[in-house]
């Protein structure tokens, strides 16, 4: 038998699967890989079998259940605790969940594009006035997602140091201590943060959730606080990533960069293309609470299973040519925000900020290129979001 390959290896091109996955997209549907632990899991990288199995309630989200799978150690901080919406399976969630969906529809984004907008337009003047160069992830590929989801909460943007560092060390730290740390700190400023709207009521979804759900006992504070902070962390980090890893990959695609400045209403056809391409939460995982056969094998009770996006979504018995970024392909179908029940949340939101984001980036600085040569730009290491570390840009 040939030993397991390792999951999360780092990317070698920020745009392309790491090189060493390579023969899983050989071996699939379903393949063994070791985590860091040393366990094996299923990964699935065939496209159909994804999207059955990630709609398939025989597999639990559920991260407390002791056979759920480690993908790295500071997991085991998120482990230790009750995580809603995201970490429990129906009909927990499904009660959960459709107490969020009116704030995430496309009517509601539809009504915050005025305000993306305006977001958008501001940190662009100042970046003007204040380059060439500029660093595009703290000018804007962060504060553009960042304050959106801040004024959609209600979460008041002037603490956006704070909660960025403690979401990036929640991300990132490579152990579980510094990782809990940050949970606890992120946790305690929401808790004060309630408390403080509770005398004093604003007009976000926390103070919808504090006055309809808090007060009338529907939902345990617990369970608020940990909401709340995985909205303001789904909400910036993974949008953050794709306006910058998308400038990158745009950049250097000319040709195709050439196409969507000529072609404007390309632009909502590219971002589900980029979605596709990038894939930059590569890696959701889940456990099997019975038995499943399915791609000709046989997935046991308390397996693990991985779903490796960036391979499922370059199947090439779905997209043709998968390697290639072609911004005029139908992406449809891609899973770069998951599916089935789980099924990103913000994915609305998510799609008006990256089309108004790259829109008005390229339309308003039409010479934008990299201020280095691309083969020195940082970006993230493979068990993480993926996405750009900084962005030196001139024009
Ligand atoms: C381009 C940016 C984004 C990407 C690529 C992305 C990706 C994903 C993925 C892959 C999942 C599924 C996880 C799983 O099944 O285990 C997910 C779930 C989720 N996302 Fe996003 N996301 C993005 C933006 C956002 C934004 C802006 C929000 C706003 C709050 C958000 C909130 C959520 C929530 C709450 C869930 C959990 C939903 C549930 O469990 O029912 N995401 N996202």
């Amino acid at each position: 038998m040939t030993e397991a390959i390792s999951y999360f290896q780092d990317r070698t091109c920020p745009y392309h699967p790491p090189a060493g996955y390579q023969p899983l997209r050989e071996t699939g549907p379903l393949t063994h890989v070791a985590l860091y632990d040393g366990r094996k899991v299923w990964a699935v990288t065939g496209h159909s079998e994804a999207r059955a199995l990630l709609s398939d309630q025989r597999l639990s989200s559920d991260r407390q259940n002791p056979a759920f799978p480690m993908p790295f150690e500071r997991f085991a901080s998120i482990a230790q605790v009750r995580t809603p919406l995201i970490g429990v399976d129906d009909p927990e969630h499904n009660t959960q969940r459709r107490m969020l969906i009116p704030s995430f529809s496309v009517k509601r984004v539809a009504a915050l594009r005025p305000d993306i907008h305006r977001i958008v337009d501001e940190l662009l003047d100042r970046m003007l006035a204040e380059g060439p160069p500029a660093e595009l992830v703290s000018t804007f590929a962060l504060p553009v997602p960042s304050m959106v989801i801040c004024s959609l909460l209600g979460v008041p943007y002037s603490d956006h140091e704070f909660f960025e560092g403690e979401s990036r060390r929640l991300l990132r730290s490579r152990t579980a201590e510094e990782a809990k740390q940050a949970r606890i700190k992120l946790e305690e400023y929401f808790t004060d943060l309630i408390a403080h709207k509770e005398k004093n009521p604003g007009d976000g979804l926390l103070d919808e959730l504090i006055e309809e759900r808090l007060r009338t006992g529907t939902l345990a504070h617990e369970d608020l606080v940990r909401l709340v902070m995985i909205l303001l962390v789904a909400g910036h980090e993974t949008t953050a990533n794709m306006i910058s890893l998308g400038t990158f990959t745009l950049l250097e695609h000319p040709e195709q960069l050439a196409q969507l400045k000529a072609e404007e209403s390309l632009m909502p056809t590219a971002v589900e293309e980029l979605l596709r391409f990038l894939s930059i939460a590569d890696g959701m995982l889940r456990v099997a609470k019975e038995d499943i056969e399915i791609g000709g094998q046989l997935i046991r009770a308390d397996d693990g299973v991985l779903f490796p996006t960036s391979l499922i979504n370059r199947d090439e018995a779905t997209y043709p040519s998968p390697d290639e970024l072609d911004l005029d392909r139908s992406a449809r179908h891609h899973i770069a925000f998951g599916f089935g029940i789980h099924q990103c949340l913000g994915q609305n939101l998510a799609r008006a900020e990256m089309e108004i984001a790259l829109r008005s980036l390229f339309t308003r600085i039409p010479g934008l290129r990299l201020a280095v040569p691309a083969a020195e730009i940082p970006f993230k290491p493979g068990d993480t979001l993926q996405g750009m570390i900084e962005l030196p840009l001139a024009w």
